[in-house]
């Protein structure tokens, strides 16, 4: 059974049906969508319960075995984006459409997409060697039409030329093995090492910038990248803690530094701050425009990219790139045609940021935050 079948007849997905049509300028003759041409399953399943920002309440795996256990991830508005990807052609017609999923994490859209397009290749790309094994180890049954490289995605013209891919794929963030993985370092819930790294061989983790970070700092950081109210009353506190060791006790000092009122209706008070921390140790929004932009590189006349971001912070940088590679230059005139070489490589496949349908939302609190914009590559070079 494919994953999208298996996410129709899972609970709360039989009820979650919902049709979508999607432009398309180009058909991929081995594009099969199961909904019937044009439309496409809106996808959810159960999971364990979700918090906000994604942290679940599930205690269950214990410390020892917890690296060995299942890599869970259910893939957000994996039905829009297989429709989405699957429209684009290959680079040329001898060639089979080459995707790249930039973030594989645990392969659940690459393998719906492996699924769904017929004799497709798929490049899987992770910082993370944990996600990366477990993907890959659930993809092997597509042989050599997967291969997955342990690369961060601002990297990926490593993998794949210029103008030669069908689609990339990014859905940012961390996944849920890492919040439910206490070892790890991502979880407020569970007790773990201050860690939060999504490539271990990196050498900033989030202990180091608990303990170093001077209040300055630790304050801008907790508002860029998580827009905390009370950055400044944390990040004093954080420095009066000091040393901090655990996820949990950090849980603690962040917790006794929102006021009274404010925690009325808060239940995961840290949850910003871990959000914040995570981002700063991967220094994820520094890597993601470059990201997009070497991305946008890859891709054939007609490719496309599609990415779900989860944030303000992140969305602003997506939104932001995705509209500078789609404007016309500006020497150019509403009712004239764009001059020859400022016309944009980029054509926005939809306006604003699309969201999951309250359906999915209901069983996949992740999907409640996700935002999903795409582009497809026009023929521009430059
Ligand atoms: C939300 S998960 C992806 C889940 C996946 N779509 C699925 O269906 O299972 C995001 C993944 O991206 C990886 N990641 C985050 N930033 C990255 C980067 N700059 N380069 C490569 N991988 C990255 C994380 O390690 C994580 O495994």
């Amino acid at each position: 059974m494919t994953l999208l079948q298996q996410i129709a007849k899972s609970p709360g997905g039989l009820g979650t049906i919902q049709l979508r049509p999607f432009p398309s300028t180009t058909n991929n003759s081995s594009f099969r969508p199961s909904g019937g041409p044009g439309a496409f399953l809106s996808a959810a399943v159960s999971q364990p319960e979700n918090g906000a920002d994604g942290q679940t309440t599930d205690t269950s795996a214990s410390a020892g075995n917890e690296e060995a256990a299942k890599f869970s991830h259910i893939p957000v508005m994996a039905a829009d984006i297989i429709e989405l990807l699957a429209a684009a052609p290959a680079a040329s017609s001898d060639d089979v459409p080459v995707f790249v999923d930039a973030t594989l994490g645990g392969g659940g859209h690459a393998e719906a997409l492996l699924d769904t397009v017929e004799h497709c290749r798929l490049i899987g790309l992770d910082r993370d060697e944990t996600a990366l094994a477990a993907a890959t180890s659930r993809l092997s049954r597509f042989g050599d039409r997967f291969e997955s490289h342990h690369v961060r995605f601002d990297r990926i013209d490593e993998v794949v030329e210029p103008g030669t891919t069908a689609g990339v794929l990014f859905d940012l963030g961390v996944s849920s093995h890492h919040l439910d993985v206490a070892a790890r370092g991502f979880s407020f819930r569970n007790d773990g090492p201050l860690d939060m790294r999504m490539d271990r061989s990196d050498s900033l983790s989030a202990h180091d910038v608990v303990n170093t970070y001077d209040q300055k700092h630790l304050a801008a950081i907790l508002r860029r990248n998580a827009d905390e109210r009370f950055a400044g009353r944390i990040a004093g506190a954080i420095v009066a803690a000091r040393p901090i060791d655990g996820t949990i006790r950090l849980a603690e000092v962040v917790t006794g530094a929102i006021p009274a009122p404010a925690l009325r209706n808060n239940r995961q008070p840290a949850a910003r701050t871990f959000q914040a921390l995570r981002i700063e140790v991967n220094s994820e929004l520094d890597l993601l425009e470059p990201g997009l932009r070497v991305a946008i590189d890859s891709l054939a006349t007609g490719g496309r990219i599609a990415v779900l971001s989860y944030h303000s912070g992140e969305d602003r940088i997506v939104k932001g790139v995705l509209r500078d590679e789609s404007r016309v230059g500006p020497a150019t005139r509403p009712d004239l045609p764009p001059p020859t070489g400022v016309e944009p490589r980029l054509r926005l496949l939809f306006s604003g940021g699309r969201t999951a349908g309250e359906a999915e939302v209901a069983v996949n609190s992740r999907a409640a935050s996700a935002r999903l914009r795409a582009g497809e590559r026009t023929g521009v070079t430059t």
